[in-house]
C-alpha cells in the first residue's frame, strides 16, 4: 500500500532555522493495516502525515503508494485516494452549511450515479447513514453543522470522509480535542468504519491506551524516525507500562518526567 525508502525532510535548509523533522525513515504499509503512532511532542507524526498525503514533499528519498511513484505528486492529486482528519473538528465540514448540504458535497465522489441535487432519496441515503453514528444526528438533517457539538461533528467528518470511499485514513489525533466519552464513541467508530471497509489506516494519538487497544500494529516515533514498529501478538500483549519501559531502553535513559509525555 505505502512504500517509504529513506525519506528527509528538512525545513528551511540552508538558513539559522533549518530543522530536519523527519530523519532518513523507511516505513512499508500493508494493506489493511490499522496502524497507530505514538511519540511524543515534535517527534515528527504529523509531518509523515503531511509527507504521505503530499501537503508537503520531502527533500530526499521515495515514496511509493498503491504502486505509484508519488514521491513528487501534488496534494490533489493524491487527494482521490486519500482522507485525513484533523484534530480541530471544525475543519473537516463547513459550519454555514446544514449536515445534508455537507453531506451532499461529499456523496458527489462516494455514491456515483445519484443527481447532484439534494432529492428524497439522497435524503433517505444520508439519514440511514446518520442513524449509524448513534447520536440523533438523522434527525438534524437540515440544521447547520455549527450547532453541533465537538463530537457530534468529528463523528459526522469521519462518516463523510469513510463516505467519499479513501483507499487510505490518516487520521491526526482526531480525538484529542474531545471529552473521553465522546473520544470513545469516534475511535470505536472509527474501528468499525476501518473493519467495515478494510480501510488502510494510520492513527497518530497521544494516548498510549488507544494505541496499544486499537489497529494491528503500533510506530514509536523519535526525532523524526521510528524507534518501535510492534505488531502481531507482541502488540496483543503491551501494556502502556511495557511500551513506556521499551521508550526508556531505546532511548537508553532512566524514568524520568518525560513519560508523561508518552502516558498524557
Ligand atoms: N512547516 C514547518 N516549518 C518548519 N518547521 C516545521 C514545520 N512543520 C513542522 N516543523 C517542525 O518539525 C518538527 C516535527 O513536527 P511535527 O508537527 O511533525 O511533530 P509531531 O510529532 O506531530 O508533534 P505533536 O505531538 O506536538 O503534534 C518540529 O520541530 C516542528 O517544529
Ligand atoms: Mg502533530
Amino acid at each position: 500500500m505505502i512504500n517509504i525508502t529513506k525519506i528527509t525532510k528538512t525545513f528551511n535548509p540552508g538558513t539559522v532555522n533549518e530543522n530536519t523533522a523527519i530523519r532518513n525513515l523507511s516505513l512499508t504499509v500493508q494493506e489493511g493495516d490499522f496502524i497507530t503512532i505514538v511519540g511524543s511532542n515534535g517527534a515528527g507524526k504529523t509531518t509523515l502525515l503531511n509527507l504521505i498525503s503530499g501537503s508537503i514533499l520531502p527533500s530526499s528519498g521515495t515514496m511509493y503508494i498503491l504502486g505509484n511513484d508519488v514521491t513528487r505528486t501534488p496534494e490533489y492529486k493524491r487527494a482521490a485516494y486519500i482522507g485525513r482528519i484533523f484534530q480541530d473538528p471544525t475543519l473537516g465540514t463547513s459550519g454555514k452549511l446544514s449536515l445534508e448540504h455537507n453531506m451532499n458535497i461529499c456523496s458527489r465522489k462516494g455514491f456515483k450515479g445519484l443527481k447532484i441535487s439534494l432529492d428524497a432519496k439522497k435524503r433517505q441515503l444520508f439519514r440511514e447513514e446518520l442513524i449509524a453514528l448513534e447520536m440523533g444526528l438523522e434527525n438534524r438533517l437540515k440544521d447547520n453543522v455549527g450547532l453541533l457539538s465537538g463530537g457530534q461533528r468529528q463523528a459526522l467528518t469521519l462518516l463523510m470522509t469513510v463516505l467519499s470511499r479513501p483507499e487510505l485514513l490518516l487520521l491526526d489525533e482526531h480525538t484529542a480535542a474531545l471529552d473521553p466519552r465522546n473520544a470513545e464513541i469516534v475511535l470505536s467508530l472509527t474501528q468499525r468504519f476501518v473493519d467495515e471497509g478494510n480501510l488502510t489506516s494510520m492513527m497518530v494519538t497521544h494516548n498510549m491506551k488507544h494505541a496499544i487497544e486499537y489497529g494491528n500494529r503500533l510506530l514509536m516515533m523519535d526525532r523524526g524516525d521510528i524507534i518501535l514498529d510492534v505488531s502481531g501478538d507482541e502488540k496483543k500483549n503491551l501494556t502502556v507500562e511495557k511500551l513506556v519501559k521499551k521508550f526508556h531502553e531505546i532511548k537508553q535513559t532512566e524514568y524520568t518526567s518525560d513519560e508523561a509525555l508518552l502516558t498524557t
